[in-house]
């Protein structure tokens, strides 16, 4: 193993460095050489095509952003017939992120993409409403989140992971229940729950009220959740909340994860994920470390 190589569960990554779902389309490949990721995360997709919410979409705050997209995305069959070819090509981890709004649809999809090649994980957003649970979130009742790990695993051999809702009274419950369910690692965190109002008028921005908030604001509240799970799961996390750079991805392998995915962070600089692998790598040779000993060793020790 080379200093900047790091393991998800099954899969072998030539450095810690991914993209967090949704905000990294295949238009990046005008930037970014995917195959010095390692891995590509897909945008979350579901059964039907979803067109989206009505606009607005996004509103800046100060350090971070929040968006209301609504899952837009081609539709499963759609995807395999236009994108996933595309993906293939490169020789990274590919995972694809995708949701449903019942366990047999989570199922299915799955199943689905089991007869495709060149697939080699699958991020499961439970941040979905369940329509069996009065549209509440998969993601904010253990029992479902492992019940749904707990089928799924059994359908595959590929890489598991579950990405949890930062939106939950206790995340630690959550990830017990996806790693006891058979996950392969986890994934955290979504956005957290937000909203904008304009003090002129009072109107409520966004259409649904609600949206989802990301960007380097939310870094410490991130780091904070992923350090808790680290310390509850045995399982290996793939952390995002508001990675920026290269030093913002070393605290959170500090603090227990072992691959790190940046968001919001590629809307202001497309390169940025090339950037921190080329930025870390230096880091690692010039201090003699590898990530592999690095993981989990946030400490408090006086230096
Ligand atoms: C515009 C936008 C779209 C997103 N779409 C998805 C999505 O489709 N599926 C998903 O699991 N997370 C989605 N997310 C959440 C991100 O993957 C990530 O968990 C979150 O933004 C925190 O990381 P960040 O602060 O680095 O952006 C989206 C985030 C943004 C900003």
């Amino acid at each position: 193993m080379n200093n900047i190589e790091t393991k998800l569960g099954k899969l072998q990554f030539q450095n810690p460095i991914t993209v967090a779902s949704g905000t990294f389309g295949y238009e990046y490949s005008d930037y970014v050489d995917f195959n010095k990721l390692g891995a590509i995360v897909t945008k979350t997709i579901t059964k039907h095509p979803k067109i989206g919410n009505k606009p607005p979409r996004l509103f800046e705050t100060s350090g971070g952003l929040l968006n209301s997209i609504g899952l837009q995305n081609p539709g499963l069959e759609n995807f395999i017939k236009d994108e996933l070819p595309k993906y293939r090509g490169f020789s990274t981890n590919l995972i694809i992120s995708f949701s449903g709004s019942s366990i047999s649809e989570f199922k299915e999809i799955l199943l689905r993409l089991e007869d495709e090649e060149g697939i080699d994980g699958y991020e499961i957003n439970v941040s979905c409403p369940n329509v069996e649970n009065e549209g509440l979130a998969f993601g904010v009742d253990a029992k479902i989140v492992n019940k749904l790990t707990g089928e799924l695993s059994k359908l595959t051999t590929r890489e598991l992971t579950i990405k949890l809702s930062p939106n939950v009274t206790d995340i630690k419950e959550i990830a017990k229940a996806a790693e006891d369910g058979g996950a392969d690692s986890l994934s955290l965190i979504n956005t957290l729950l937000g909203m904008a109002i304009d003090w002129k008028t009072g109107k409520i921005y966004f259409k649904r009220g609600l949206a989802g908030y990301s960007g380097p604001v939310i870094k410490p509240v991130a780091l904070n959740l992923v350090y808790q799970v680290a310390k509850t799961v045995n399982i290996p996390i793939m952390a995002m909340g508001g990675i920026s750079n290269w030093m913002d991805a070393l605290e959170f392998i500090y603090a227990g994860a072992s691959v790190v995915a940046i968001g919001t962070q590629n809307f202001v600089n497309p390169k940025i994920t090339i950037e921190t692998i080329n930025n870390l790598q230096n880091f690692l040779e010039e201090k003699k470390l590898t990530i592999k000993n690095l993981i989990g060793k946030a400490n408090m020790e006086e230096k």
